[in-house]
């Protein structure tokens, strides 16, 4: 089954963009990345996620994140629907920040397990879902999440997921739900209670269970 899994050396793809032929190990860089598809040019839902996504472009930027989006329209599409983005943003004369890939023969598309065969072109071909890839500074697939056409995504939820990828991969911690930058997080539970309190020197809480069981540990990161 094409696809790829959490861990997994994302692809080094080549592929046609806006800002011309790119490797895209050597587009990232050092950086962490994210590549986000969609299902079509020039179409309503798309537009209101790429205009949401430049407006934030300082936000990812600040994270040290790389944007590439994808579409399975032609590189000239592209440049025209991007026009259109901006102007929605308000913007007119300003480029879209980031590039988005053309994969018009659906290449990347299937290679990545982005198709929706439920989304059907006039001419009987799939288009692609709404998925969402991040890339860590070591090219592994840090995240995943695959949308059907019909529901746009939420950009403040992938800054506010960044936020958590970027802190558990620095410290041995996990966010609970709903959890926003600032908030106390979780000890992970393969840490020992003495090396819990030697690594978090905020202290950590552990809440009482009936289980009695002391796996609900916080602490301020
Ligand atoms: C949209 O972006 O609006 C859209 C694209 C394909 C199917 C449904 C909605």
């Amino acid at each position: 089954m094409p696809g790829v899994l959490l861990g997994d050396v994302f692809p080094n793809f080549e592929a046609e963009t806006t800002i011309g032929r790119i490797k895209f190990h050597d587009f990232l860089g050092d950086s962490w990345g994210i590549l986000f598809s969609h299902p079509r040019d020039f179409t309503p839902v798309c537009t209101t996620e790429l205009a949401c996504a430049a407006g934030l472009t300082g936000e990812f930027k600040k994270r040290g994140v790389k944007m590439i989006a994808l579409s399975i329209d032609s590189v000239e599409d592209h440049t025209n629907w991007s026009k259109d983005v901006m102007a929605f943003n308000g913007e007119t004369g300003t480029p879209l920040p980031f590039p988005i890939i053309a994969d018009d023969k659906r290449s990347l598309s299937v290679q990545l397990g982005m198709l929706d065969p439920d989304e059907i072109d006039k001419d009987g071909m799939p288009l692609t879902a709404r998925c969402v890839f991040v890339i860590g500074p070591d090219k592994k697939l840090k995240l995943s999440i695959l949308y059907p056409a019909t529901t746009g995504r939420n950009f403040d939820e992938l800054l506010r997921v960044i936020d958590s990828l970027q802190l558990t991969a620095q410290k041995k911690v996990a966010t609970p739900v709903n959890w926003k930058p600032g908030d106390k997080v979780m000890v992970i539970p393969s840490l020992s209670e003495a090396e819990a309190t030697a690594l978090f020197p905020n202290g950590v809480t552990c809440k009482e269970l009936p289980s009695g069981k002391k796996y609900l540990r916080f602490t301020q990161p």
